[in-house]
């Protein structure tokens, strides 16, 4: 099946992404992958390191005269930023992997820093052009939207993007950045197009809702994931928490969609929703206690440059991870090394599925 692994160091010489498994015969170039990263580095509220990375990806295997071969795919990602100033790598950043990683690979924090830093997942962002492409290819399509910025200020007035808002959401951002302070927040990630029967109640690990929150919980300061009504299904009334089938024109239709288009692990046609909330990212503008490793006493973690907030950059990531999870279930259904041999069973699929139920 599809998997992808990446290698590399937030100031490394370079970030390498490798993806297994993807279907031959996607059409797919540069500029694609490069748009991803684009939106990425350039999401509001990022430091000025997004000014130093061009993002200059490298598609180093996988491709041939623009079209995908079945062999894996590898991508190379420079890094162009320099190492920052650190006066003593044995000085924690706390709220970071620097201590439990420290601990763990006998190594000083600021090395474990390098790799836990939210910069590897450039090269998913990258990686995950392929999936998102292959997805359109077969008529699904992955969006993400800001809902929240700083707890409670809540953006998500409008589904389509609403300059307004976005307008709003800057202001929240900038303010805090002449504040030295960071914002936490939620996104959202919708797919519409995704044909009912994907995932399985079968077995736990194939359940797409368990594998979909793992995804969303491997994307950095990621605290929470829900899927459709989510927390607040916890304390509404049983009625207002069951989409309630009933037939239109001799087909099923759902009304509501409070299950966020997954029931028992599987995909029912309804659009799927998905929600992550973010923590702030732990950094200041001012030196924070810490602790010296090496000496075992007490010091302080002197302010690096940082984002203001992570959610904007993370909903883009978001898209990928759920683009990896989706195309997974997908091949896991219908097989197939190419798009030819893949698109006709999934339109099959879903002519079949047509007669019964209306929608994906
Ligand atoms: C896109 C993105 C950008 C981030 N930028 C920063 C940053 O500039 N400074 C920082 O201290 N943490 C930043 N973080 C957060 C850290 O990567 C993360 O919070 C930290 O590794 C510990 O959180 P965890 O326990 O959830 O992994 C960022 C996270 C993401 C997703």
């Amino acid at each position: 099946m599809l998997r992808y692994l990446t290698a590399g160091e937030s100031h490394g010489k370079t970030l390498t992404g490798i993806l297994d498994g993807f279907p031959a015969g996607v059409r797919i170039d540069a500029a694609r992958v490069a748009r991803g990263l684009e939106r990425r580095r350039r999401a509001p509220g990022r430091s000025a390191r997004q000014e130093i990375e061009s993002d200059a990806v490298e598609i180093t295997g996988g491709v041939s005269k623009g079209l995908t071969t079945g062999a894996p795919i590898a991508l190379l990602l420079p890094n162009a930023a320099g190492l920052p100033d650190h006066a003593d790598p044995w000085i924690v950043k706390p709220g970071h992997a620097d201590l439990a990683g420290s601990l763990k690979y006998d190594v000083p924090p600021a090395v474990i820093r390098e790799r836990a830093s939210a910069r590897e997942t450039a090269v998913r962002t990258a990686l995950g052009a392929f999936p998102l492409r292959l997805l359109e290819l077969l008529g699904i399509e992955i969006t993400s939207r800001v809902t929240i910025i700083d707890g409670g200020v809540n953006l998500a007035s409008a589904r389509s993007p609403d300059p307004a808002v976005a307008a709003g959401m800057l202001a929240i951002i900038n303010k805090a950045r002449r504040q030295g302070r960071t914002l936490g927040g939620a996104f959202e990630i919708c797919a519409d197009g995704v044909p009912a029967g994907l995932g399985s109640h079968a077995q736990a690990d194939r359940r797409l809702s368990a594998r979909l929150a793992s995804a969303m919980f491997a994307i950095n300061s990621v605290k929470g994931v829900e899927i459709g009504g989510g927390f607040q299904l916890a304390a509404a009334s049983t009625e207002n928490t069951v989409d309630f089938p009933e037939i239109d024109s001799g087909r099923v239709v759902f009304r509501t969609n409070r299950a966020g288009g997954i029931e028992g692990g599987i995909t029912n046609g309804s659009q799927l929703v998905i929600c992550c909330w973010l923590k702030p990212p732990p950094a200041f503008d001012w030196p924070v206690p810490s602790v010296n490793l090496k000496t075992g006493k007490k010091t302080a973690f002197r302010p690096v440059r940082h984002d203001v907030t992570a959610v904007p950059a993370a909903a883009v990531i978001a898209e990928a991870m759920t683009a990896f999870e989706i195309t997974n279930t997908l091949l896991e259904k219908f097989g197939g090394d190419s798009l030819s041999e893949i698109k006709p069973r999934v339109d099959a699929w879903r002519r079949r599925i047509k007669k019964l139920l209306r929608g994906a």
